[in-house]
């Protein structure tokens, strides 16, 4: 039988998981779940991710969220988690031991970044940051002890695509594992494991949830691998609760839906800027004059709702534009149908340096485009562009 599309999957690849008859599922708000007999319990105990025995373990909306994004992501399974950060970690620890080494795109949110350089170099884990974004730049960082190639793509929030499927070879042929955050593509937008990734995870705070009401995250691949994250899952203890996984779920049924809006507002808005006399830089993969604009087109199926730019004029003439904005909140995250605006120079939590390594202008505006009407949106940066003095 022909594969389902996505909006189809994203409304019914949990219907078999929900063990009510309720069209939209019921919450399993409870930390823990009644045995039928005194043997049941250990029977439990021994289990993979039981769905009725102890919510840290596992519960059912968990499984139904994930059942949904397996499906999207094309991976044989899937874990929820209680933030992308944890997704994050759970991706990469159970991989690495004292003496490896992991590969990493040069630009990542800064908590993946920390968990690189705070945290896995404390116990002997050592990381390099490749310079370049071609398949040859990280091959020139790859060494016999390479065990995680870890990217982002597009990046946060620079916006440098990886090309997957050149990346995903080098991993396997250096018996390394791609792990691939795809919070910013979606895979509406980029689907990484059928490119050859390994693990894919996400924020799904952010455009799988999509109303910036929730924190979330989702980390998909083979039975193995996510069965390996899940345990290590149950000694961290980073369990999705059930409300938020119904979140998600609830999210998940407009995600196609609410990127396509994504794509065609952030499309024009990129426009706009890329003409505009006050703006010096715009990147959007969709952008002929984005730097990996050829690897995205190959890639990408849509080009996403993220737009980083810079205005002439530097700090005074960006805040003048953030502060002006009526539409776009001054806010961290990203992601939501609401647009956000964040001057990442001001939040980020990366030192000087890491920011100049990691490409990152102190000047630069990040934009979430959200799903509002296309006019009012470019009414809005028109305006507070004209603004800016
Ligand atoms: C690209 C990316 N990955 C991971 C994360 C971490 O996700 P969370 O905030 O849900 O822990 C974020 C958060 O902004 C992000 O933007």
């Amino acid at each position: 039988m022909r594969r389902p599309g996505l909006t189809t999957l994203a409304l019914h690849a949990d219907r078999p998981l929900n063990p009510t008859a309720s069209v939209s599922p019921a919450i399993f708000q409870t930390s823990t779940f009644r045995w039928p007999e005194v043997e049941a319990g250990a029977q439990f105990a021994g289990e993979h991710s039981p769905s009725a025995f102890y919510t840290r373990m596992g519960n059912p909306n968990q499984h139904q969220l994930e059942a949904i994004v397996a499906s999207l992501e094309g991976s044989e399974a899937a874990l929820s988690t209680a933030s992308g950060a944890a997704a994050c970690t759970l991706a990469v620890l159970p991989h690495v031991k004292a003496g490896d080494h992991v590969v990493a795109g040069k630009t990542l949110y800064g908590e993946t970044n920390a968990l690189l350089t705070k945290v896995l170099p404390r116990f002997g884990v050592e990381t390099t940051f490749v310079q370049g974004s071609s398949a040859a730049d990280y091959e020139r960082a790859v060494r016999p002890q390479t065990r995680v190639i870890i990217v982002e793509t597009p990046a946060n929030p620079t916006l440098d695509v990886v090309d997957i499927a050149a990346v995903a070879q080098l991993a396997k042929a250096n018996s390394a594992l791609l792990v691939c955050d795809n919070t910013f593509a979606t895979p509406v937008n980029t689907r990484p494991i059928t490119l050859g990734a390994h693990l894919v995870f996400h924020s799904a705070t952010k455009y799988l949830a999509g109303h910036s009401d929730v924190i979330a995250g989702v980390l998909c691949g083979s039975r193995e691998l996510v069965g390996a994250a899940w345990d290590h899952l149950r000694v961290v203890g980073s369990s999705l609760g059930p409300f938020e996984a119904w979140l998600v779920i609830r999210g998940l049924r407009t995600l196609s839906l609410r990127m396509a809006r994504h794509n065609e507002n952030a499309r024009a808005l990129s426009y706009l800027l890329a003409a505009h006399p006050k703006v010096a830089m715009v990147r959007y993969p969709g952008l002929g004059s984005s730097p990996d604009h050829e690897i995205a087109a190959r890639q990408m199926s849509g080009f996403g709702g993220m737009i980083y730019a810079e205005l002439k004029g530097g700090d005074a003439a960006a805040r003048s534009f953030v502060q002006n904005l009526r539409y776009f909140s001054l806010a961290t995250s990203l992601g939501g149908v609401e647009s956000l605006v964040q001057y990442p120079a001001s939040l980020s939590n990366l030192t000087p340096d890491q920011k100049r390594a990691a490409g990152i202008s102190p000047t630069a505006i990040r934009i979430s485009v959200g799903c509002e009407d296309t006019q009012d949106l470019l009414d809005d940066v028109e305006n507070a562009l004209s603004l800016v003095v």
